[in-house]
């Protein structure tokens, strides 16, 4: 069997339909429901299966820093990008100075910046006024000067798949003594990942699109230099120094000494980050998805399979007269086109058991590794050519 038949006898959803919506969401495939499953069941038996929980959690952290080229304490084990963003904005030792977001970002990555201004913590906040798909390095660099400290940019745009040049900004950002925070979301599990080649200072990622697990977990990684620099606002029982976990791993009852109520000692790795309980259920459901990832979405998947669905994708969308939003030379799995109707177009296709994403004015179209060649095909056939 080819590895792409024993991938896809995993997914069950491609048995029924083809699915080419991994950018809002992955497909669920059986290790991460038994998984999940499996945990529940521990528990309604047993009670709470902790040790187990924390144990996958552990392994969660090292798979996802292996797969970005990280370090383990320099990944954080959070409930989603939000939840990862957030704790990071109230943790770097803002004051004042401008922060400057790029113009496709994702919604979420853009309000915490205005809450921060609103408290004086950012004097600006430049969102850049760049036309589609995607800013140049000239745009950055006309925005960013030695007033900005932060800059925010989303590794893959959600809304026109255009990938970012994370190594060049990195440059630009710090040639200023900016930091780069990357919302990577569109980019880990279907691109390789470097973050020390990248050079960002921080990424975010979450579990439920393209690593193909359940809601509810989510990854930030935290370069060392810029861990040393961090000084929460804001924490918790599992991020300081002197947590339960930290007890439990030098071998202490977790409870019996009193906690040092008086102060905040942060831990001094990503954990610091992790403020609260983990949703170790999702995190079950993550570490199967993680662990299929890295038995089937080899390194160099993307340049052998997934990016050759994309071209296919873009070749067949521009032969039938669509005008494609995404550029060939800067694209990941996302390919987005413009349409007059596309929530009429995406209703179309799904009767057809073929799923898109409609967006106001364009389609978006998102293959993952495990799609195949035929499938692609058939939503192109399925596609009339547009109406002038
Ligand atoms: C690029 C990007 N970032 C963040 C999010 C939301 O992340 P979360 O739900 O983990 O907060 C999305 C959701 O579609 C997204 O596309």
């Amino acid at each position: 069997m080819s590895w792409l038949d024993g991938v896809r006898i995993l997914i069950p959803i491609t048995m029924e339909k083809v699915y080419l919506d991994n950018a809002g969401a992955g497909p669920l495939s059986r290790p991460v429901i038994d998984a999940v499953e499996r945990f529940l069941g521990l528990w309604a038996e047993r009670g709470e299966p902790w040790d187990e929980a924390l144990e996958h959690i552990v392994e969660a952290r090292h798979l996802f820093a292996d797969l970005i080229g990280a370090s383990l304490e320099e990944v954080a084990a959070v409930p989603g990008v939000t939840y990862g963003y957030n704790a990071l904005l109230s943790s770097l030792p803002l004051k004042g100075g401008k922060a400057v977001a790029g113009p496709y970002n994702f919604p979420t990555t853009y309000y915490s910046l205005h809450g921060l201004r609103r408290r004086g913590l950012l004097s600006d906040v430049v969102i850049l006024d760049s036309r589609e798909p995607g800013p140049g390095l000239e745009d950055w660099e006309r925005a960013i000067d030695d007033e900005t400290v932060l800059v925010v940019a989303d590794a893959v745009s959600w809304v026109t798949g255009y990938e970012e040049n994370l190594k060049e900004l990195a440059r630009i950002a710090h040639e200023h003594g900016a930091l780069l925070v990357t919302d990577a979301f569109h980019l880990v599990g279907v691109k390789p990942v470097d973050v020390k080649k990248l050079g960002v200072d921080a990424l975010l990622t979450g579990s439920y699109k393209w690593l193909m697990g359940p809601h509810g977990a989510g990854f930030t990684y935290v370069s060392r230099e810029l861990l040393d620099r961090l000084d929460p606002m804001l924490s918790g029982w599992m991020a300081v120094e002197d947590s339960v976990i930290e007890r439990m791993h030098r071998g202490e009852r977790l409870f019996e000494r009193p906690f040092d109520t008086r102060s905040l000692r942060p831990a001094r790795d990503a954990k610091l980050l992790e403020w609260g309980t983990w949703p170790a259920v999702a995190f079950e459901g993550t570490l199967a998805a993680l662990r299929l990832l890295r038995e089937y979405n080899a390194p160099d998947r993307y340049e052998s399979h997934t990016g050759r669905l994309v071209e296919r994708l873009i070749d067949g969308l521009e032969g039938l007269g669509y005008e494609v939003i995404t550029p060939r030379d800067r694209r990941a799995g996302i390919v987005v086109f413009r349409h007059r109707d596309p929530y009429e177009l995406a209703a179309r296709l799904a009767v057809k058991g073929v799923i898109v994403s409609p967006r106001p004015g364009r389609v978006r179209v998102s293959p993952h590794f495990y799609n195949t060649k035929e499938e692609i095909d058939i939503l192109l056939e399925a596609l009339s050519p547009p109406r002038k």
